[in-house]
């Protein structure tokens, strides 16, 4: 596997996001036995970046991960997220990225991944009660304790981002970005800029860029607990119009010889070697799908057709999670 460069820090271009193994997708935690071959599939294939969350179940996601990493823990670049959980109980909504929180979360994920350190925390979603540069401290402290090694932050924006790096360097930040969510285009000649890497999350657009999900049945058969049940995108008239682009994939992955969701990460990587993206899958035979997408190759005239996709219409997420991201 080729390899992407985050700030400082190597990982391998394309990453296994975990989150839907536990939590969020239809079937999440139905079955453990398969999610854990599968992060061992993934390492075998040259995955390292392995990315959770606290948030995720709670708490169980992390706790599937530090399993799974039993043996394995150096061939991996491990990434986690605090911000979501307030562990007080006195902030609604849960957002609390005060120091004394930061504190309590890390030493449960610690414990939870079965690790002495992080090698990338993130910041999960921006605190707006709490400045950037206190939070920013707090991590900077943790580095120097050896109990992380690296910093992100997860859907802030240009000013934020900014501030945060004049305290301590942000390795990367891990935003929304796909084919059908291209609001990063603004942010990445700032990423440049600064040196710090984008790390792609839900690169396969929530399965929907794979062509797996056709038909308002399709949506149907999904658990109430799935995302993309409440999404916009995924409900009512958007859905319908959102298929023009599923289609313009597959008609593109067809002329490649390749799968629509191979097209949707080889676009991704084609866009720099300082991006990764971090397609989720808890089966084996999807993340081999996955990793293989690092050796399709697109021409210039394929990029082109994809950068003229429509972006999809609707939010990417519910109108509540996305007042919890900054733009
Ligand atoms: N920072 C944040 O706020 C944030 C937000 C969301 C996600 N994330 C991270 O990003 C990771 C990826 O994002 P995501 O899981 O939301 O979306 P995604 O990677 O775009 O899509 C995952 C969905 O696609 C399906 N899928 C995966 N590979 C497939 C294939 N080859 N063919 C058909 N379907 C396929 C998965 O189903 P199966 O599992 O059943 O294969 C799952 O339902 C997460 O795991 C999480 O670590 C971060």
């Amino acid at each position: 596997m080729r390899t992407a460069k985050l700030g400082d820090l190597e990982v391998g271009r394309i990453g296994l996001g975990a989150m839907g193994m536990s939590h969020g997708f239809t079937g999440a935690g139905t079955d453990d036995a398969e999610s854990i071959r599968t992060i061992h599939r993934a390492i075998d294939l040259g995955v390292t970046l392995i990315d959770t969350a606290e948030i995720y179940g709670p708490y169980v996601n992390e706790e599937l991960v530090g399993q799974a990493l039993k043996g394995r823990r150096d061939q991996v670049v491990l990434a986690t997220k605090f911000g979501l959980v307030s562990h007080t109980g006195d902030r609604p909504g849960n957002l609390d990225s005060r120091p004394a929180n930061i504190r309590t979360a890390v030493e449960g994920s610690l414990r939870r991944l079965g690790t002495d350190h992080i090698d990338l925390y993130y910041q999960h979603r921006v605190d707006p009660e709490t400045p950037i540069e206190d939070t920013m401290g707090a991590l900077a402290a943790l580095v120097a304790e050896g109990k992380i090694r690296y910093v992100g932050l997860s859907e802030a924006w240009i000013d934020t981002v900014r501030r945060a790096h004049a305290v301590h360097p942000v390795t990367a930040l891990q935003s929304e970005f796909s084919l059908w969510t291209r609001d990063q285009d603004e942010m990445l000649p700032v990423l440049r800029e600064l040196g710090i890497g984008l790390v792609a999350y839900s690169p396969l657009g929530k399965g929907f860029l794979t062509g797996a999900l056709r038909t308002p049945a399709d949506i149907e058969a999904l658990d109430d607990s799935d995302f993309r049940k409440s999404s916009p995108r995924f409900t009512g008239e958007n859905f319908a119009r959102n298929l023009r682009i599923a289609d313009e994939v597959r008609a593109v992955a067809d002329e490649v010889g390749a799968t629509p969701g191979q097209v949707a990460l080889a676009w991704i990587v084609s866009r720099g070697g300082d991006i990764a993206p971090i397609p989720g899958t808890k089966r084996v035979s999807r993340v081999e799908e996955n990793i293989a997408a690092d050796g399709v190759e697109l021409t210039e005239k394929q990029i082109a057709t994809l950068n003229d996709l429509p972006v999809a219409e609707g939010g990417h997420h519910t109108e509540a999670q996305m007042a919890m991201i900054e733009r």
